[in-house]
């Protein structure tokens, strides 16, 4: 039996059964996703502090900023998140005496810490002399930085009480005079996007007596 009639391919026969494979190659196969693994519970701290005054207990994700813990966690949103990166100084709050970026610390590192924001160093109707001062000069023009300047122009007049020195201190040894370049150096980290400078020195110049 001759079958050689029955296979007959021409030559486009073989060219489009060549194209047709390949087409079927170049066809991505789909593979199964692997199965996704849930993402691990956060891990959680409790974290004793106290602020403006009044005790906090807090069970905290360990990821948790101390800015956040203050504006989410016990609402005191008078601290303010500008940049969230450590640039801006719109967080700045005391702790145990020293002004911060609160954005650039974990609340767990603040075990047992007395922190001071804005809503602790005075009310509408009592305010702290910074904050008067602030009102009365001007300080301000939208208030969105204003929490930060007012904790850190507190923290400077202390700083400048107990000697510590800054960058521009020409004289290490003597206490620092209340001088301009003083002021600005040690405010350089609190930025004000009004540009309300001038009106915040002259606040914290007269809080200082006058001084600067
Ligand atoms: Fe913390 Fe800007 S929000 S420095
Ligand atoms: Fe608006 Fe300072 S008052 S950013």
């Amino acid at each position: 039996m001759d079958l050689s009639n029955d296979w007959k391919f021409t030559r486009r026969d073989v060219l489009k059964l060549g194209a047709v494979s390949m087409s079927a190659l170049a066809i991505p196969r789909i593979v199964a996703a692997p199965a996704t693994e849930p993402a691990p519970p956060p891990v959680m701290a409790k974290v004793a502090m106290e602020v403006n005054g009044k005790p906090q207990a807090l069970d905290l994700d360990t990821r948790t900023t101390l800015l956040d813990a203050l504006r989410e966690h016990m609402h005191l949103t008078g601290t303010k998140k500008g940049c969230d990166h450590g640039q801006c100084g719109a967080c700045t709050v005391i702790v145990d005496g020293r002004r911060i970026n609160s954005c650039l610390t974990l609340a767990v590192m603040h075990q047992d810490s007395k922190i001071t924001t804005i809503e602790g160093l005075g009310t509408p109707e009592k305010m702290h002399p910074m904050q008067a001062a602030f009102v009365k000069h001007d300080g301000y023009q939208c208030g969105y930085c204003t929490p930060g300047q007012i904790c850190s122009a507190v923290a400077v007049l202390d700083e400048i009480e107990r000697d510590i020195p800054s960058h521009v201190t020409a004289d290490l040894g003597k206490k620092a005079a209340l001088s301009r370049m003083e002021v600005r150096e040690r405010m350089s980290g609190n930025i004000c996007r009004c540009g309300a400078y001038s009106n915040i020195h002259d606040a914290i110049a007269d809080v200082a007596g006058g001084a600067a």
